[in-house]
């Protein structure tokens, strides 16, 4: 028991100065009593954990089994019957008459929250950003799809939008080679809120995969490839796409750009995020217009 004590004291004294040297920059004893509180609180914590871990290892060591046996055994091994510990019995009814007065009461439903305030002021005001920018013009558009940008695209595409060595679609042309082969060959689903049909695979075989890709990544620039028909009923004669049906291959349209950026998009180079919900809509009409005015166009 004794050797047990002093093993306890030890963890103490262990755990504490392990929560200093990660923690210990915060205390400066006198200067911020809210941390010091925190230390003082984390003292009692680990105090209070390791004696009772040791009451009951010691317990256990010590203890006794007793009660009733039940009737039934199973191979010599019998069980004992002991009634429902009184305090554990009235903390699971407290607990189920708590659940219905928290519910009702406590903190009803539909009543009000701090959470539901904020979303209500934050829509508010994103109302009031919309209205005054309602009639923007392509300058301030363009303006604010930089700044838009800056913040949210180029930790990934790079600051000048060249996709970062790689690491993200070069947004100053709008496609390369390479993807072209990858969504002929395994067809691709990505963009389901502009486009929910999809592309299936394999609309385009053999040598024809080759000419048609370098045609698409070319710009759509110079003669047309023969296999060039079984693209455009769904992409357009000029590759301009169809609402609902398949996406621009020459430029950046708005439609692409809502879908991306709700959708995100998982490709050869690698998974981009959705925005859903973090940008507005004439800020998704600036990204694009900004993206538009550097490439893909
Ligand atoms: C049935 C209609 C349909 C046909 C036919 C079709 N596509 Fe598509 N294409 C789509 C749709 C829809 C998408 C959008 C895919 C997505 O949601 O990720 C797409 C996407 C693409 C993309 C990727 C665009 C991007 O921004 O990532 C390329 C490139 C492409 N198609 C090229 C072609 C070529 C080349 C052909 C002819 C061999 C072709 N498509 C035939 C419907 C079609
Ligand atoms: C976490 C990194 C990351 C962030 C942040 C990010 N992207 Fe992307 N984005 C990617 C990757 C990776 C791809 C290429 C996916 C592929 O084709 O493999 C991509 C693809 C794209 C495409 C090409 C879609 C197509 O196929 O036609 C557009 C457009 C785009 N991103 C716009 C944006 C815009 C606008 C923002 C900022 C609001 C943004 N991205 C933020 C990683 C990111």
């Amino acid at each position: 028991m004794k050797s047990m004590v002093i093993g306890g004291m030890i963890l103490i004294v262990a755990l504490m100065t392990g929560t200093y040297f990660v923690a210990g920059d915060s205390f400066s004893l006198g200067e911020d009593y809210i941390n010091d509180l925190t230390m003082l609180a984390g003292l009692a914590i680990i105090t209070i954990s390791t004696m009772t871990v040791l009451k009951y290892v010691n317990q256990m060591k010590n203890d006794k089994a007793g009660g009733e046996l039940v009737e039934e055994n199973w191979d010599g091994i019998g069980e004992y019957t002991n009634p429902i510990p009184a305090g554990w019995g009235l903390i699971f009814i407290g607990s189920i008459i708590w659940m219905f007065w928290y519910f009702f009461v406590g903190y009803p439903t539909n009543q009000f929250s701090q959470i539901g305030q904020w979303n209500e002021e934050t829509l508010e005001y994103q109302a009031k950003f919309e209205e005054k920018n309602k009639n923007i013009d392509a300058a301030g558009l363009r303006a604010m799809g930089e700044s838009v940008y800056l913040v949210q695209c180029a930790p990934c595409h790079g600051v000048e939008a060249d996709g970062s060595n790689g690491k993200a679609h070069d947004l100053t042309k709008r496609i390369s080679k390479e993807q072209v082969v990858n969504v002929i060959n395994n067809g691709a689903n990505n963009f389901k809120t502009a486009y929910p049909g999809g592309m299936p695979a394999g609309m385009a075989s053999g040598a024809d995969v080759d000419a048609l890709a370098a045609y698409v990544a070319g710009g759509l620039k110079g003669e047309k490839p023969a296999s060039w028909a079984s693209c455009s009923s769904c992409h357009g004669e000029d590759g301009a796409g169809m609402p609902m049906v398949a996406p621009s291959l020459v430029s950046y349209n708005d439609d692409l750009m809502v879908s991306v950026l709700h959708d995100g998009k998982k490709g050869i180079i690698g998974a981009m995020p959705s925005f859903a919900g973090r940008l507005s809509e004439t800020q998704v009409k600036g990204v694009a217009e900004y993206i538009r005015s550097i490439g893909g166009k």
